[in-house]
């Protein structure tokens, strides 16, 4: 029988529709709203397209866009002033440095300066800390948007054998952190893993983030597991995920389809996550003065 198909665009939209509501009570009960202040530095065709998604989407469910874009040629300092203004301005909820920046700018140095409140991509120290201590914070979009499709279906994690192939800082460790703080006994695989088949084709839950297409074929997949596919590659054809869909999804039990599975779920978990950081910070701020 072949796999179920998961709708990453169904389970997004849900995720929007609850934070629409999040921020309309939000708004209700304060007076204003809050903002996301997404920074983009220079014109790389790819990242404007990519800010403009997520403005749209903020805008979508009423957060405030508060999006700042500064010049190619911009000094290190000059965005550091910007992300020390932001920090500091009770508006903005959470801040978003598009990644890559130019050359000549320290990326690592520039997310540091974001306060861990606002972190909503989840990439600084802090945030990457609390997520290895199992603490409160903010996650990362792209792994906490697999584990809401994990969880919108009703896959049991704890217990399970996870395969995570990818060990980026961006998804494939968050990933692996989150799936284990879960439950999950998690096997990491990366470039000099050995044997990747041997790996993978032992996965209750197999996700896939190498950005190599088709890497993920019939002999890796235990038959009946649950294949997310993260991966996206810009073809001629089109979009291309990690997982060779036609051939796995007759042997799997769920799939993800690209596009239309993981990535709808990436922008939805950076809204969700704007009004998280929206509700820690109004934790975290003292009294107000009587
Ligand atoms: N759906 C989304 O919203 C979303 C978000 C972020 C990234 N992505 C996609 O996910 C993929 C991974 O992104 P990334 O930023 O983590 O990439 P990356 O290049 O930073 O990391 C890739 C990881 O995969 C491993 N890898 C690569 N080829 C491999 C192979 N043949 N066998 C085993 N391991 C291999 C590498 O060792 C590395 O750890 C890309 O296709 C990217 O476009 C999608």
């Amino acid at each position: 029988m072949a796999a179920e198909i998961i709708d990453g665009r169904a389970v997004a939209a849900r995720v929007r529709a609850e934070v629409a509501d999040a921020v309309a009570a939000w708004r209700e009960r304060n007076g204003r709203v809050p903002g996301l202040a997404t920074i983009l530095v220079g014109d790389d065709p790819a990242s404007a397209v990519y800010v403009a998604g997520k403005r749209k989407a903020c805008a979508e469910v009423g957060l405030a866009d508060m999006h700042r874009h500064l010049p190619a040629d911009v000094e290190q300092a000059e965005v550091a002033e910007l992300i020390a203004q932001l920090a500091e301005d009770p508006d903005v909820s959470g801040i978003l440095l598009q990644l890559p920046v130019p050359r000549q700018l320290d990326s690592e140095a520039l997310i540091d300066l974001i306060p861990p409140f606002k972190d909503v991509d989840g990439l600084t120290p802090l945030s990457v800390g609390l997520l290895t201590l199992g603490r409160p914070g903010l996650r990362p979009c792209t792994p906490n948007g697999v584990i809401a499709l994990l969880h919108n279906h009703a896959i049991k994690i704890v217990g399970a054998d996870v395969t995570v192939v990818g060990r980026s800082n961006l998804v494939g460790k968050p990933l692996a952190t989150l799936l284990g703080n879960s439950g999950a006994t998690v096997t990491s695989c990366h470039l000099d893993t050995r044997d990747l088949v041997a790996s993978c084709r032992g996965a209750d839950i197999l996700v896939v983030a190498a950005g190599a297409p088709k890497l993920i074929t019939p002999a890796h997949v235990k038959p009946g597991a649950v294949v997310i596919d993260v991966g996206i590659t810009r073809t001629p054809e089109g979009l291309v995920g990690d997982v060779d869909f036609d051939a796995v999804a007759p042997i799997a039990g769920l799939i993800t389809p690209v596009p239309g599975g993981v990535g709808p779920m990436t922008i939805a978990m950076l809204l969700r996550n704007t009004m998280t950081a929206a509700e820690l910070l109004a934790d975290s701020a003292p009294p107000p003065a009587r």
